[in-house]
C-alpha cells in the first residue's frame, strides 16, 4: 500500500481554492476552464474588440505581475499591454538572474512575496510544472505563462480565438500540427482544449524523435477516441488540413546540440506547398518563427499568424477579467468551473526521472504522483506528468 498523504490532495484544488468565501482560480493547463467558459471569453473578447472604451478601466487599481524565468517577446509584453489596456498596472522581472530565483528562492516563496504586491500573476519557467507549484502556494491568481516543454494554455486561448474568428466556430476541423511536437508545449495545450470539441481530426507531423508525447496520445486522443494520424510528409497531409499549425524545434529543451542540429530544419513552409492546401487553409504559428515558415508565406492570405499576435493581447484582457471577477455585463454570469479529480499519492521513495521536472531543482517538494488508468501500476508525476513506472 502505499503512502498517502492528504496535503498532496491540495491538487484537486489548485483551480479553485477558497479565500474569504470567495473562489480563486488559476489557469495552470487548458482543461481548467471548461468549454463554456472558453467560450465567455471568446464572447468577451470580441466584445473588447468591438467596445474598447468600455474595458479601459476596468482593471484600474490591480496589478499584474509577470514573473518570467525564461525568455520572452509576445507573451510577457502581451500580458502587460493586456493589463495596461485594461486600465492596470504592471510589475515584474523578465529574466531568473533579475529575481532571486539566482539566489536559490523557491518558486513558493517567491510567489508568496509577489501575493503581497500584486493581484493577479502569470509566470514563465523552464522547469515543468512550476506554474503549479506557485499555484499551490499563492494568495493570488497564478497563471501558466509556459512551463518547460509540457504547457502553454495561454497561447492555447490565443490559439481558439484565432482559428473561431477566421472559420466561425471549433468544431469539425482537421487541424495539422507540424514540426516539434515532443517538446512544442503549445501543441500539448492545444490539443487538450480541441479535445473537447465536436468532429476534430489531428494530423500530427513530425519526424519520429519529435512525436507527440504518450501520456497526450493515450490518455487524451486514445481515451476520447478522437481520430488521429501520425505522418512525416507535410506535403501528404497538406489537402486536407483546414489549420496548419507550424511550431519551431525547440532548441533549448534537446539534451544535445547535435541531435537539435540534425532535425533543425525537417520543415519549411514555402509557397509552393501552400498549392496543395485548401484555399481556406489558414496558417497558424505560435511565434518565434526561425525558418519553418519561409517569409515569401507572409504574403499569403490564409498566413495567420500575425493576426494570432493580435487575439493574444485580447484573449489575455478576457482572462484577467475573468481571474479577477471583473466580467462586465452582459457577459458575467457565473459558469460553474471544472470538477477535475485527480487522486494523488506522495510517494517519497520514487522519484520523477524528467530533467526538466521543477522537483529536480526543488528537493523539498514531495514527489507526488497520479496512478495511470490505462496502465495499471504506472504513476505519472503530478507536476510534468512524465511516466514512473
Ligand atoms: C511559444 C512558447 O514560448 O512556447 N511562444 C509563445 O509563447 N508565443 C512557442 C515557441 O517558443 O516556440
Amino acid at each position: 500500500m502505499l503512502p498517502f498523504c492528504p496535503v498532496l490532495v491540495r491538487r484537486a484544488f489548485v483551480l479553485s481554492t477558497f479565500s474569504g468565501g470567495h473562489r480563486r482560480r488559476h489557469l495552470i493547463d487548458p482543461m481548467d476552464l471548461t468549454v463554456e467558459e472558453i467560450d465567455q471569453l471568446l464572447a468577451v473578447g470580441d466584445d473588447i474588440i468591438q467596445n474598447p472604451a468600455k474595458y479601459s478601466e476596468i482593471c484600474k487599481g490591480k496589478k499584474l505581475a509577470t514573473l518570467f524565468y525564461e525568455p520572452s517577446t509576445r507573451t510577457r509584453l502581451s500580458f502587460e499591454s493586456a493589463m495596461l489596456e485594461l486600465g492596470g498596472s504592471v510589475i515584474g522581472f523578465s529574466s531568473a538572474d533579475s529575481s532571486s530565483a539566482a539566489k536559490g528562492e523557491s518558486v513558493a516563496d517567491t510567489i508568496r512575496v509577489i501575493g503581497c504586491f500584486a493581484d493577479i500573476a502569470a509566470m514563465r519557467h523552464p522547469k515543468e510544472g512550476a506554474p503549479m507549484v506557485a499555484a499551490m502556494n499563492s494568495p493570488i491568481p497564478v497563471i501558466n505563462a509556459g512551463d518547460g516543454g509540457h504547457q502553454h494554455p495561454t497561447q492555447t486561448l490565443t490559439d481558439l480565438m484565432t482559428i473561431h474568428r477566421l472559420k466561425g466556430h471549433l468544431d469539425n476541423l482537421t487541424i495539422g500540427l507540424c514540426g516539434d511536437l515532443k517538446f512544442g508545449r503549445t501543441v500539448h495545450s492545444l490539443i487538450l482544449a480541441l479535445s473537447r470539441y465536436t468532429g476534430i481530426r489531428f494530423v500530427l507531423i513530425s519526424p519520429k524523435e519529435l512525436a507527440v508525447p504518450d501520456y497526450i496520445k493515450e490518455e487524451v486522443l486514445d481515451k476520447k477516441k478522437i481520430p488521429y494520424t501520425e505522418v512525416q510528409s507535410l506535403d501528404e497531409a497538406m489537402p486536407e488540413l483546414d489549420i496548419l499549425y507550424m511550431t519551431r524545434i525547440q532548441r533549448e529543451r534537446f539534451a544535445s546540440e547535435e541531435e537539435y542540429l540534425r532535425l533543425k530544419d525537417s520543415y519549411i513552409l514555402t509557397p509552393k506547398q501552400l498549392e496543395l492546401a485548401k484555399p481556406d487553409m489558414y496558417i497558424l504559428h505560435p511565434l518565434p518563427r526561425v525558418n519553418e515558415i519561409s517569409v515569401a508565406v507572409d504574403n499569403d492570405p490564409r498566413a495567420a499568424y500575425f493576426t494570432q499576435v493580435f487575439c493574444g493581447k485580447i484573449i489575455r484582457m478576457a482572462l484577467i477579467l475573468k481571474l479577477l471577477d471583473r466580467i462586465p455585463a452582459p457577459f458575467d454570469q457565473q459558469l460553474p468551473a471544472p470538477e477535475r479529480h485527480q487522486p494523488q499519492v506522495v510517494h517519497n521513495h520514487l522519484h520523477c526521472g524528467n530533467p526538466r521536472c521543477i522537483t529536480t531543482i526543488e528537493q523539498e517538494l514531495p514527489q507526488a504522483f497520479r496512478p495511470v488508468e490505462e496502465k495499471p501500476g504506472a504513476f505519472r508525476c503530478i507536476y510534468c506528468e512524465a511516466l514512473v513506472d
